[in-house]
């Protein structure tokens, strides 16, 4: 059993996902506290609905970054947290939440790292004229959307793929690949070498290859 603290920011989709997953009996983690920076994240009443503990962080309330993220870790120790799990968290965090939670920050991002880091990850994909898109999962290092990758799940881009399609093919991957990597840290599979993250005792079966044009 882990105990998770998520950072939400937005419509909160894959917390839902967490959620559900847990309450499927299918992920050993309580979520302990969901702390949003935005007051009224819809991803804060998923909570409630869930009976999880919510807290407000303003990012606005504080000067600087770091004293920001001061405050955060102050929520996340006094919940007691194993992981923090940033689900749709806005904000980019700085060494003083990292060094307090140091390989035990996930994030989740819209595209196959390393390609597309940032914002309007699917734009830029399509933009691009990839054939194919998908989703991340990676502990966090000090770049954004770099840090060593954990699960990643693949989408065929269709001929007449929009932002909006893309986004929602997406999500649906990244719903099933954030708690899928939250129970392998759960299970205490997940060793870090390098930019490698080893899994131990579980090998997921080999999909077959996907094609796309
Ligand atoms: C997701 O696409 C996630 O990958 C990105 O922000 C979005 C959050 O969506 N980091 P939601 O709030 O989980 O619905």
């Amino acid at each position: 059993m882990v105990v998770v603290g998520a950072l939400v920011s937005g419509a909160g989709t894959n917390l839902q996902a967490i959620i559900d997953r847990v309450a499927a009996g299918r992920l050993d983690c309580e979520l302990r506290v969901v702390v949003s920076n935005r007051p009224g994240a819809a991803a804060l009443a998923r909570a409630t609905a869930a009976g999880i503990p919510t807290r407000v962080v303003d990012h606005r309330r504080f000067a600087a970054r770091e004293d920001f993220d001061r405050a955060l870790v102050g929520v996340l120790r006094e919940a007691h947290v194993d992981l923090v799990v940033l689900a749709g968290f806005d904000r980019l965090i700085t060494p003083v939440l990292l060094d307090a939670f140091p390989l035990r920050i996930m994030n989740i991002h819209p595209a196959l790292l390393p390609a597309f880091p940032g914002l309007h990850a699917q734009r830029q994909a399509l933009d691009y004229g990839v054939k194919i898109a998908g989703a991340s999962v990676h502990f966090v290092d000090r770049e954004t959307d770099h840090g060593p990758l954990i699960v990643q799940g693949a989408v065929a881009v269709a001929p007449d793929e929009s932002e909006e399609t893309l986004r929602d093919r997406v999500l649906a991957v990244e719903h099933e690949i954030y708690p899928t990597a939250i129970q392998l840290f759960a299970e205490g599979r997940l060793r870090v070498e390098g930019r490698r993250v080893v899994i131990r005792g579980v090998r997921p079966p080999l999909p077959p290859p996907l094609i796309s044009w």
